[in-house]
């Protein structure tokens, strides 16, 4: 905007001025509906992300580029619907990475990453699986090594990766050794996952230390996706014990113990919050509230819904609204083929109401400051 020179007629900002009220009023009755926002702005040249300014101190020629960690500019042919890219996962073997690539509908890789051995490593190192196994045929290296080489010979067909860390150990080792062997940043979406707190149903599964994984992202990696998750107890794992709806989601005080979290880290990078479908169900509420008070992402934070297999039993109708009220432009979609299908989300609108009635607004604010 900033480009034309050319001195505007005072015509030309009364009509910027009559779009603007215009707009104003249009968004009047929705305000009641909508984030914050701050929160829904999906980011003026006001406020510029935090992934952006760290990208500054990166070597000067990636400054004037995309930022590749921006997955939506990354997958420009999801038009900014998070809901469409599309996930491999458990791509834990050599076979199933090699069958990945190869597959063009595929944009982003899932994968588990714990320490074990493979043929060429009798040491342990950080490789490709889920516990309780510790062997693999795949190290995280040469994981890295074939999505690079792929996404250098394939730039139509690029990947991004999702890295689920399944103890702190696997990944202070997995990032020393990023740093010693892919030297500069990645150029395709890296995000790194871990579940650092407890949370739903009374999960006692240990979560991943989030003070240190949180720190050591801040040290190492400061503009890669910060993807975090609490631990959960849902399908198989509940066997037979029903529970009341009250407990099945992410309380007030769960919600607060990530941003806490987050605070004392004094964290600035990306963040997706990895969130259960089962609980996303039950939780419009609080999950608007922990979007809209993750200062951190500059109010761009997203959710990533994930399930497992069929045994997560997911009030299918409220799972589809709540995403829909949260919109399909901060909502990734991580989850198995027919759960996928039966949210049918392709026929919804990208949005809500509200929040492109506030994309609008800060599109008058804009051109009325270009003028
Ligand atoms: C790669 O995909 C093509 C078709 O998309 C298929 O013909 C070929 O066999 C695949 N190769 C591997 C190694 O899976
Ligand atoms: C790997 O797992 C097996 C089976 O659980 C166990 O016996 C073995 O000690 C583990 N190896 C290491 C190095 O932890
Ligand atoms: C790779 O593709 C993207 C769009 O998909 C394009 O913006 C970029 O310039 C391409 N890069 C190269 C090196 O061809
Ligand atoms: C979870 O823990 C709380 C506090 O200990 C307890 O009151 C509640 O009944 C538990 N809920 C379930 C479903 O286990
Ligand atoms: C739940 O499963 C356990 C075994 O896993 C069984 O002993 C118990 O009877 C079951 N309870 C009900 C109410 O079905
Ligand atoms: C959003 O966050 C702001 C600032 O922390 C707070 O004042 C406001 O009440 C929050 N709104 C909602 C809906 O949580």
């Amino acid at each position: 905007m900033a480009r034309h020179s050319s001195s505007p007629s005072l015509w030309t900002r009364a009509q910027a001025g009559v779009l603007l009220v215009a707009v104003l009023v249009l968004s009047v009755p929705h305000q009641a509906e909508s984030l914050p926002a701050d929160a829904a702005l999906p980011g003026t040249d006001a406020s510029p992300a935090p992934a952006m300014q760290t990208m500054a101190a990166a070597p000067a020629a990636r400054a004037q580029e995309a930022d590749p960690q921006d997955v939506a500019s990354f997958f420009p042919g999801i038009k900014g619907d998070l809901t469409k890219l599309t996930w491999a996962h458990a791509v834990n073997s050599r076979d199933l990475l090699a069958k990945s690539l190869n597959d063009s509908g595929i944009m982003m890789l899932e994968a588990d990453v714990v320490l074990g051995t493979t043929p060429e490593s009798p040491n342990q190192v950080p490789v490709m699986g889920h516990p309780p196994m510790n062997t693999s045929d795949l190290s995280l290296q040469e994981f890295l090594r074939s999505v690079v080489t792929h996404n250098t010979d394939n730039n139509a067909t690029r990947k991004g990766v999702k890295l689920d860390f399944k103890s702190i150990g696997v990944y202070e080792k997995a990032i020393d050794s990023l740093k010693q062997n892919f030297a500069g940043v990645p150029d395709f979406p890296v995000w790194l996952n871990a579940d650092i707190l407890p949370g739903p149903v009374n999960s006692t599964n240990t979560p991943v230390d989030a003070a240190r994984f949180l720190a050591k992202a801040k040290a190492e990696y400061p503009y890669l996706m910060l993807s975090l998750g609490w631990t959960t107890r849902w399908g198989k794992a509940l066997g037979n014990e029903t529970v009341p709806t009250a407990f099945a989601k992410y309380n007030e005080q769960t919600v607060k113990s990530m941003t806490d979290a987050l605070d004392a880290a004094q964290i600035t990078q990306p963040i997706t919050y990895a969130v259960r479908a089962a609980f996303v169900a039950n939780s419009l509420d609080e999950l608007k509230m922990l979007l809209n008070e993750t200062h951190q992402a500059s109010g761009k934070a997203t959710l990533t819904v994930w399930s497992s297999d069929e045994t997560d039993i997911v009030n299918v109708a409220q799972l589809k609204n709540n995403i829909l009220a949260i919109g399909k432009d901060r909502v990734f979609l991580d989850v198995g083929e027919e759960l996928a299908k039966q949210l049918d989300l392709a026929s919804s609108a990208l949005s809500t109401c509200a929040s492109v009635v506030t994309t609008l607004l800060a599109c008058a604010m804009v051109l009325f400051r270009a003028l």
